[in-house]
């Protein structure tokens, strides 16, 4: 296939406007902006800003009204319930709108905020489209996350409503939500008015008779009612959701999505980029508490006019390495998106790919791959096994579609193994020095973003432009920084390497070791601390952490790291995978007193290392690495 990359990347290059006004006829207004970008407004601008919409109609209405009211829109696949649902544009849309009906009865109006907080159903979906219906913010908070992080976000958002389901199921384990959002709300200093309940078969939650409500009888009530809730107009920069994810400090930064931009820039995103049609089936692997989740299992499929999968279970486990493919072959899906990592912990179980092979695969025309760096090996195993192109490509919670990757829909530019390819338009892609100064091709430094950013991208941290400006903008000015290292070749592929700052990677989740250390410090005896990323073949990236013990504590050493590991299970939640602590004598330092955690880092991961010429003591790295081998991770000193 012949690639229309160049010709279209080159229009954009040639008008911005032009180009983002065009795909702006792809959604509908109720008022058509003027103009694409206006630069006077906000941080750095904003996208449609005189312009007017919905993006539930745009989800949803608008598709039935144009007759395809009985094209499936969703597929909930639960192999931990054992269930399989399949809701039309005409159900999600009758569903939305009854849940739309219950926020109004709260008292839940324009701009008001809901914290939802659901493992992977169908009612989670609707939860979202009926906020962005009544124009609410909805902010979704991951299932993995403890109840600290739930209450940050529940405080930082002063969240009116929570909506919440009784339980999660984990490959052979339930989560009970109800003990952790209760523990939440008793943290947060803001209290939200009401919860609305969702009384899965698994768990039965306790009820608050005064706070919480029933989902179902809410939504029976409802239903009985019949009231039709028409779609909100809200201005095309009012926030559709707020996003929460890691930052450098342990006060993770709410990522703002506007309306407007989100739309164009993910309905151009789907056809183009990911190269699915209207009443195709994607089938986005993540979760919905992520960006991932967001942006592909919900938004852009509903926009597309395309049917998504919401799929409850595993990789592995549920039953086995045959889930993905099997889900494949039962519901026809066109193109599967997920994380390296999950390919991963397949092979791990089926490395012959036996269970690919045996699965009819026939509709497949291709996987995605991003939130992590799609390792050349993977990527190979995933080709040989699957027959079809492996596509990596590379984007954030802030930008909240690709940055880069290879444009199925424009037809493919050659494979560079371990590159996430090419920028897409909108993106002009520098690599700078530390000093900011652009450095030749093949050279290795900060991968910055031009101002302004395109539609769909962040404008803003909530409520927090100064900490946006000085963490994203202020560095390099006229780029935003991505917080990513890497390089850019001869032939202009991306190839991402490493984060500048102190976030990992783990299972494809991005998380701050900066947040963990603050934790682990909490711990009364324990003087200092670092945590560091280590390599895992399966998650990329695992934490240990280092601790220093008091003087004067006798305690017994393993019972201290148990506790510290128990500790950030608590705080921060199982997903951070937190389960190696060392206790050492002393962390390794620079005559100034900074911590060596890269050169700690190399040690574990077994890569050559130089003995830093600034380094206090060098003994200390020894002690390390002694310390690493005990636990069989790392190499001899
Ligand atoms: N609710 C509650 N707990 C959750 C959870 C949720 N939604 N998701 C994960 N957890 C828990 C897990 O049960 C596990 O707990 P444990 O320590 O008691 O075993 C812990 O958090 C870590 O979970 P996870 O990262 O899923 O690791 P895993 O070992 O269970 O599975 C993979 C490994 C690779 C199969 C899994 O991480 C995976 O499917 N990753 C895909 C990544 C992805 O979708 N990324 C999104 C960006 S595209
Ligand atoms: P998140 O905001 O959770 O989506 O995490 C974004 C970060 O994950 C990026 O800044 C990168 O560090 C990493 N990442 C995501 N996708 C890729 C990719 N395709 N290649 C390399 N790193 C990636």
């Amino acid at each position: 296939m012949a690639t229309s990359y160049h010709a279209v990347y080159g229009a954009w290059n040639t008008s911005s406007d032009a180009f983002w006004g065009k795909a702006a006829e792809d959604i509908d207004w109720y008022r058509k902006p003027n103009r694409a970008f206006d630069g006077t407004l906000g941080v750095y601008g904003h996208w449609f800003a005189d312009g007017e919409t919905n993006t539930c109609c745009n989800c949803l209405d608008r598709h039935v009204e144009a007759g395809h009211g009985d094209r499936y829109a969703l597929i909930y696949d639960s192999p931990v319930t054992d269930r399989v649902q399949h809701f039309s544009y005409s159900d999600m849309l009758a569903e939305v709108e009854t849940l739309a009906a219950v926020y109004l009865d709260l008292g839940i109006s324009k701009g008001d905020r809901i914290i939802i907080y659901m493992p992977m159903i169908p009612e989670a979906v609707f939860a979202m489209l009926a906020a962005a219906r009544i124009g609410a913010v909805h902010s979704v908070v991951f299932g993995g996350f403890a109840a600290n992080e739930l209450a940050v976000r529940i405080n930082d958002t002063e969240a009116k409503l929570v909506v919440s389901a009784s339980c999660g199921v984990e490959s052979g384990r339930l989560i009970a939500y109800k003990p952790l959002l209760d523990a939440a709300i008793a943290l947060s200093p803001h209290k939200p008015d009401r919860c609305l309940i969702l009384q899965r078969e698994q768990v039965e939650a306790a009820i608050d008779e005064i706070r919480d409500i029933d989902f179902a009888a809410a939504m029976e009530r409802s239903r009985q009612a019949g009231r039709a809730v028409p779609c909100v107009a809200v201005r095309a920069t009012d926030p559709l959701y707020i996003l929460y994810t890691s930052g450098t400090t342990g006060q993770p930064k709410g990522i703002v999505r506007d309306n407007g931009g989100h739309m164009v820039a993910l309905r151009w995103s789907l056809p183009n980029i990911f190269g699915i049609g209207p009443g195709e089936v994607f089938w986005a692997a993540s979760d919905i508490g992520w960006v991932v989740g967001h942006s592909y299992i919900v938004y852009a499929p509903l926009l597309n006019g395309s049917t998504t999968v919401l799929y409850e279970g595993k990789p592995v486990g549920t039953p086995d390495a045959g889930a993905f493919w099997r889900v494949i072959a039962d519901h026809k899906v066109s193109v599967l998106f997920t994380a390296p990592t999950a390919l991963r912990a397949i092979r791990k179980e089926d490395p012959e790919g036996v269970k690919a092979k045996s699965a009819d695969l026939s509709s497949l025309r291709a996987l995605f791959l991003a939130g992590e760096r799609a390792d050349p090996d993977t990527v190979r195993w995933a080709e040989a096994v699957l027959g079809t192109p492996v596509i990596d490509n590379w984007w954030q919670t802030e930008t909240g579609w690709p940055i880069a990757a290879n444009p199925l829909g424009l037809g493919l530019l050659p494979v560079k193994y371990g590159s996430a390819a090419v920028p897409m338009p909108g993106y002009t892609i520098c690599v700078l020095d530390d000093a900011g100064h652009p450095l030749p091709a093949g050279t290795l430094g900060n991968i910055v973003i031009e101002l302004p950013l395109p539609p769909g991208c962040l404008p803003t941290f909530w409520k927090a432009d100064e900490r946006f400006r000085r963490g994203c903008l202020s560095e390099f000015p006229g780029y935003y920084r991505t917080a990513d290292a890497g390089y850019i070749d001869d032939d202009g592929y991306i190839f991402i390497m490493s984060r500048t700052d102190d976030i990992i990677n783990v299972a494809g989740h991005r998380l701050s070791t900066g947040s963990m250390e603050e934790i682990c410090a909490s711990h009364a005896d324990v003087a200092e601390c670092a945590v560091i990323g280590i390599a895992d073949p399966i998650k990329g990236q695992v934490p240990a952490g280092f601790l220093v013990i008091n003087a004067n504590v006798e305690r017994d050493a393993a019972e201290i790291e148990r506790e510290v590991i128990g500790l950030v299970r608590d705080r921060l939640g199982p997903v951070a995978a937190f389960k190696t602590a060392i206790c050492v004598k002393r962390l390794p330092k620079t005559r100034s007193g900074k911590i060596l955690r890269g050169t700690m880092q190399k040690i574990a991961d077994r890569e050559s290392w130089k003995m830093p010429a600034t380094i206090d003591d060098p003994i200390v790295l020894e002690e390390i690495t002694l310390a690493l081998n005990a636990r069989g991770i790392g190499a001899a000193s």
